[in-house]
């Protein structure tokens, strides 16, 4: 018999003899004349219609069960699927307790109900549709800087580079250290941290390879407990030399963007518009559409901030020249600039970390950085010109204390510097946006619980 998956079987021309699928039963349905059973994956949200004589029913056969079916695929007589299964044989490879099986036939479970079996819950449809998706997803976004001439660079995971100041941190040590004392010689010469950003490692590819990208996990050591905040996320990052001015980096933000979006919109039709029907109200999802038919909102950091003062709406931090944005002066802005995704530019000077290159507009001078800010989460993107300059960098460097440390970045501006820009974003965030989800724990493979790992 040839071994056919569910997609395979579904989307057959035509019928085939002798076929085995193998799956997990979703629903059983037995009656007098007929057995029904319908036959999972993963390879589809659609599930396979197996249809049976009676006698092949056993106490085993349940919903969640594991079987192989051989028999024959035939067009199907009914409108809503192509062909059927019907079958000869069926084996029950692995029985299911459906009694104590958490996830429950022809349920509509909530996420917040599945995110308490992060073992279990890639065989519930919303998750394994999510998970299809980010897949997809991940493959859409090295498609995009393969084709578009970017080299991939696997940047490292363990580092001494904090990004300045990207994250809160963690240290790593080993078992040992932990519990010696501080005078023992470290596994590493220097402190090591897990990676907060892989930005400056690919600014040193950027000056061999003109446009690099590293698409990897990202450690950050901050509450876990916000809806869009993880400490262990993916983060897309790209880097590209020869930049003429802000607009090279937010032209591949948005390309990035669409390119990856309408991929996804076009390989996973059904598991999107299960989101987008049951997990997401229609409204949320409005914004999508509107990515794709208008111009994205421009706006810089000052006027931004005189929008905010001008806002009859009174915010917890009240919004003043200098400071950061805060996530309600975020929402807002969005709403102001008609829901739909926003670039801020030009933030203050000494708001940003040093690598951003300096505007030198005074007086109230600001640096060339970018933020994306997309409806319903906040900043998804985050970018900047690099300072190609290196008297601008150095003296910066040595204002902060900071130059001993980052003589080899200076190198990079010794040798060859050109301007150049980059951006780093959130493939969590992203993922969260164009779903329409709305925990960042429900669109990741394996959710942690506050600070317990479960697996
Ligand atoms: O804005 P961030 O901190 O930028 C950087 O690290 C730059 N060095 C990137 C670069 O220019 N190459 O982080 C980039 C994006 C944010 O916009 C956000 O979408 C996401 O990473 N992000 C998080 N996502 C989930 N959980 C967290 N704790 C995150 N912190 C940042
Ligand atoms: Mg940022």
């Amino acid at each position: 018999a040839v071994r056919l998956r569910v997609r395979e079987a579904l989307g057959a021309r035509q019928p085939v003899d002798e076929v085995k699928v193998q799956g997990w039963v979703r629903s059983v349905r037995s009656q007098k004349e007929v057995l029904f059973l319908h036959i999972n994956d993963g390879s589809s949200l659609e599930s396979l219609q197996v249809v049976a004589d009676p006698s092949l029913e056993n106490r085993d056969l349940t919903f969640g069960s594991a079987v192989e079916v051989q028999g024959k695929l035939v067009k199907s007589p009914h409108k809503k699927q192509n062909m059927e299964l019907q079958a000869e044989t069926i084996r029950v490879v692995g029985p299911c307790d459906t009694w104590s099986f958490p996830l429950k036939v022809k349920e509509r479970h909530p996420l917040e109900y599945v995110r308490q079996f992060p073992h279990l819950r890639c065989r519930n449809n919303t998750l394994a549709s999510l998970l299809r998706i980010r897949s997809e997803a991940t493959a859409a976004i090295h498609s995009f800087f393969q084709v578009n001439g970017y080299v991939h660079i696997h940047t490292p995971i363990i580092t001494s580079n904090d990004c300045e100041g990207a994250g809160e941190l963690f240290h790593i040590e080993t078992s040992n250290e932990a519990k010696e004392s501080a005078e023992k010689t470290h596994f590493f010469n220097v402190p090591a941290f897990l990676t907060v950003s892989g930005q400056l490692h690919l600014e040193v590819m950027a000056g061999a390879f003109t446009r690099v990208f590293t698409f990897g996990p990202t450690f950050r050591a901050e509450n876990s407990q916000s809806r869009r905040h993880l400490a262990e996320f993916y983060m897309v990052e790209a880097e590209l030399s020869f930049t003429e001015s802000l607009q090279d980096v937010m032209q591949v933000m948005e390309d990035l963007f669409k390119t990856a979006t309408s991929t996804v919109l076009s390989k996973c039709p059904h598991d999107v518009e299960l989101f987008h029907k049951y997990v997401a109200p229609a409204q949320k999802t409005q914004h999508l559409r509107l990515f794709f038919f208008f111009p994205s909102c421009r706006i810089s950091y000052s006027e931004a901030v005189e929008i905010l003062k001008q806002a009859s709406q009174t915010f917890t931090f009240k919004p003043e020249w200098g400071c950061d944005l805060q996530t309600e002066h975020e929402k807002y802005l969005v709403k102001h600039c008609g829901d739909r995704p926003v670039f801020v530019i030009n933030y203050p000077y000494d708001l940003k970390p040093f690598y951003m290159r300096d505007n030198e507009d005074g007086p109230q001078h600001t640096v060339a950085a970018v933020d994306l800010l997309v409806p319903g989460i906040g900043e998804l993107c985050g970018g900047s010109l690099r300072e190609e300059r290196l008297p601008f960098l150095e003296s910066r460097l040595q204002r902060l204390g900071l130059a001993d440390a980052y003589q080899w970045y200076l190198d990079l501006r010794r040798f060859g510097s050109v301007p150049h820009g980059g951006f780093g974003m959130g493939f969590e965030r992203y993922l969260q946006y164009i779903l329409g989800v709305d925990n960042i724990k429900d669109v990741i493979p394996f959710p942690r619980f506050s600070h317990s790992c479960l697996l």
